[in-house]
């Protein structure tokens, strides 16, 4: 086996349920975490990025803890790693931080070694990590990800973004727990229930894959995990409701909460207005919160080779500089 220089990887941030879709639909989203790992003396991690802090800089670290599992996989041993991470991605806001971490230190680890590990066996063991294929989906995939996990395999089907689309993202200051989340949610649903999420998940698919716009709002309507989350994102309920009278195409908690995010029209003529509601709203729960505009990536994680041959020598901060100004 031979280690292959360093490996640099770019990783998108993702959504997940879009609504109605609990568990099974992701979309990548263009906000980044850029990863450098490579083979050393003694293991070294940096971090950067305000959103690292306190993060275990050991061998306890995630990134080097999903290396490891990728080598063990792939019946190599690289026991000590030199790696840095920088990440836009803010922690525990429900738009994928962990699987952006986990499916980047993924790809990092396996390009190292040569990439002796497909995608697809990536996704099955990135899911493990996670329990849901839907945000390591988007951030290994791209796009829109319609997945299953049957607790060993995950399958997919990967749509295009249609290109008229944006996101708008509202961020509030606290962060929410994904097992804080889940744990509120009842273990059994009606009939009735199941029926009115399946409907509205097999419409958005359509509706996305065949650009109907017109019926993204009333496809992303949920009653299998929304309703339960309210409590714990003050101010959502009135943003679920009204956000569509400001602009919105649709509107969902973004995964676990509690970022909520838009679907907006490019075209759309309101914008502006729409921001101004979000901010608005999340203020007079008294939460202060941030807006962000986002595309809707094509693409995942993408990994490039670096350092032995000379080529792309440039230090990974100064990297990350070129990247943020582009
Ligand atoms: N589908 C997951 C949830 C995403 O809603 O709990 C959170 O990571």
């Amino acid at each position: 086996m031979s280690i292959y220089g360093r490996s640099r990887v770019k990783v998108p941030a993702s959504t997940a349920n879009l609504g109605p879709g609990f568990d099974t639909l992701g979309m990548a989203l263009s906000m980044y975490a850029w990863i450098e790992m490579e083979e050393a003396e003694e293991t070294v991690i940096h971090l950067y990025g305000d959103e690292m802090k306190g993060l275990a800089l050991d061998k306890s670290n995630l990134l080097y803890q999903v290396a490891q599992l990728v080598f063990a996989e792939a019946g190599v041993s690289v026991p000590e790693l030199a790696i840095s991470m920088y990440s836009e991605i803010p922690l525990t806001r429900g738009l994928g931080s962990s699987a952006s971490a986990i499916v980047g230190g993924m790809a990092a680890a396996n390009a190292l070694i040569g990439s002796p590990l497909s995608d697809a066996v990536l996704f099955n063991m990135a899911t493990k990590l996670e329990k849901h294929p839907d945000n390591v989906g988007a951030s290994l995939f791209g796009g829109i990800i319609t997945a299953i996990w049957d607790g060993e395999v995950a399958d997919y089907v990967k749509l295009a973004p249609p290109s008229e689309l944006e996101a708008l993202v509202i961020i509030p200051e606290f962060e929410l727990a994904t097992t804080k989340a889940r744990g509120v949610l009842p273990t059994e649903i009606s009939v009735s229930d199941a029926v009115y999420n399946i409907s509205r998940t097999s419409l958005l698919t359509a509706a996305l894959a065949s650009g109907r716009f017109d019926l993204i709002g009333k496809a992303m309507q949920d009653r299998l995990h929304q309703p339960y989350r309210a409590a714990l994102v003050p101010g959502m309920e009135k943003l679920l409701a009204e956000a569509p009278q400001h602009g919105a195409l649709g509107i969902a908690l973004s995964g676990a909460g509690p970022t909520l995010l838009c679907l907006v029209d490019r075209r759309e003529k309101r914008k502006d207005e729409l921001e101004a509601f979000l901010v608005q709203t999340m203020a007079d729960q008294g939460i202060p919160a941030q807006t962000c505009w986002l595309s809707l990536c094509t693409e995942g994680v993408t990994v490039e080779l670096t350092g032995r041959n000379g080529m792309h020598n440039d230090s990974f901060l100064d990297m990350i500089k070129g990247e943020l100004q582009s």
